[in-house]
């Protein structure tokens, strides 16, 4: 594995996904599918130095992915798309100093750390050796020609009907001696069917001047490209499956999994229960005993270990610590923390907040940038105003506070601890410490009123 480096072409049009989106960025369940391409090198013990990206067709999308997500890695240009074989060429510069090169195409989110890993370990034996599949449908992949000590490749465009009728086909994972590949990438041409320079074409060229070429079969599962939304939904589905089965094995229960998503990059400890139609993205974690209530979608939420989750909960960027409980119907974000033991209840929208151990909030309110100390109730419907048309304010409730129903709190709005608050009253002074709060017009009863204002039958 000594001097060897990983291409990985991310330059194609795409054209048969038929969108505005470069194809390698297009995603598989939450993640750019470029993005299960690079970390199974990452994960294969390639360094970013010796690993690049071949960019060309929305480029500088990729290029910007690439540069905050993967820093390291090399973004190299093919400014013009004409085909794999132009493509390993236009990065020669880069490449042919090593001692082996691996290619892959950018569009296998599939493919398993250890073929990967037997490709590379591969590298130094034979001039060239690729990775091949059974193809139930062999579609538009290139064929794979098997002589008797070498393999060749004839793409689908250029075969004949015989050839065509081969299932064997060409992943698109390659890895070359850098001197043999050196000694006939300038012989490829594009007098074929598509006038592209096919990086396939290297094989036979190579089996022409005697060198070694060889090839083994993996799963279809793992090396389907993605060329159409049809595929991208298949591998996406495979995928999903995946990792729910990762899970299951692990001790997670999952109710209805043909009905449950989750990243790949989520964390569940076992006996955690996740319902029917929940969805869990991003860098997520969900701990032991954990129920997750169907029609929930966490993203990048931080589940401890006994939290309940009802049901029909939105949770972004934030944190629910053991025992805290959410939902039904509530929308928790934007780094709000649910302590130990505290709840958000029905139709409440929590953001950027701290709720403290042990304190609810039932029913209906906003709770935006505030602070909420153990042990408070906020009565129903009562809301931080914590915007004034231009900045957003603080409001600050301190421990053991019982909250009227219906209060405002003009932002910044403080709490003292043991304080409380008449029901529909609107705080814009400081409540201190033990003390109620009443901001409200009183009562008065008109009597009679009814007798001369309502047509009473
Ligand atoms: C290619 C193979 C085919 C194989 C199939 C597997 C060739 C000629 N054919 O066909 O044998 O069965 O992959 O999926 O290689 N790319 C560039 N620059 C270019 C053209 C393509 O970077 O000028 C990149 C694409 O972004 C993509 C990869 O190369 O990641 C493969 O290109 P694609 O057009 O998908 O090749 P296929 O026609 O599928
Ligand atoms: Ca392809």
């Amino acid at each position: 594995m000594n001097n060897l480096c990983v291409l990985v072409m991310a330059a194609g049009k795409g054209t048969r996904m038929k969108s505005d989106v470069p194809k390698v960025l297009q995603t598989v369940l939450d993640r750019p599918m470029i993005d299960y391409v690079i970390r199974n090198v990452q994960s294969a013990g390639i360094e970013a130095q010796n690993m690049a990206v071949l960019v060309g067709s929305g480029g500088e999308q990729v290029e910007a992915h690439i540069t905050k997500s993967f820093p390291g890695v090399k973004v190299l240009w093919q400014h013009e798309q004409l085909g794999t074989g132009h493509a390993v060429k236009s990065a020669r510069e880069w490449w042919k100093d090593y001692d082996s090169l691996v290619v892959l195409n950018g569009d296998l989110p599939l493919m398993k750390n250890d073929s990967l890993k037997r490709l590379i370990a591969l590298a130094g034996e034979k001039d060239c050796t690729v990775i091949t599949f059974e193809a139930e449908n062999p579609g538009a992949y290139g064929r794979i020609i098997r002589d008797k000590n070498s393999v060749s490749i004839i793409e689908f465009k250029d075969a004949d009907e015989q050839q065509r009728k081969i299932h064997e086909v060409n992943a698109g994972c390659y890895a070359f001696k850098v001197k043999s590949l050196l000694s006939v990438i300038d012989k490829i041409t594009n007098n074929n069917a598509q006038h592209e320079y096919y990086i396939t074409d290297a094989l036979g060229l190579m089996n022409d001047s005697g060198m070694s070429t060889g090839a083994f079969i993996m799963p279809e599962s793992e090396m389907q490209g993605v060329n159409t939304q049809r595929e991208l939904a298949n591998v996406s589905r495979v995928m999903r499956d995946e990792i729910l089965e990762r899970f299951m094995s692990n001790g997670v229960r999952i109710a209805d999994p043909s009905s449950v998503y989750i990243g790949a990059d989520v964390e569940i400890s076992p006996d955690a229960v996740i319902m029917p139609n929940v969805q869990i993205w991003g860098k997520s974690s969900v701990g032991k005993n954990s129920v997750i209530g169907s029609g929930s979608i966490l993203t990048n939420a931080n589940i401890g270990e006994n939290v309940h989750v009802i049901a029909y909960a939105v949770i972004e960027n934030s944190t629910l610590k053991d025992g805290a409980k959410a939902g039904p119907f509530c929308y928790i974000r934007d780094n709000t923390v649910l302590e130990k033991g505290a709840f958000a209840g029905k139709f409440v929208e929590i953001k950027n907040s701290t709720i403290g151990e042990g304190s609810k909030v039932p029913h209906l309110s906003y709770m935006g940038d505030a602070t909420l100390g153990h042990d408070v109730n906020i009565g129903a419907g009562s809301i931080t105003c914590n915007y004034d048309g231009q900045s957003k304010h603080p409001t600050h409730i301190g421990d053991n506070c019982f909250i009227g129903s219906n209060t405002m709190f003009v932002a910044p709005a403080e709490v003292g601890n043991g304080a409380a608050t008449a029901a529909g009253s609107v705080i814009t002074q400081r409540v201190p410490d033990d003390s109620l709060g009443v901001g409200r017009a009183r009562q008065k009863n008109i009597e009679g009123w009814s007798l001369h204002n309502h047509n009473r039958n």
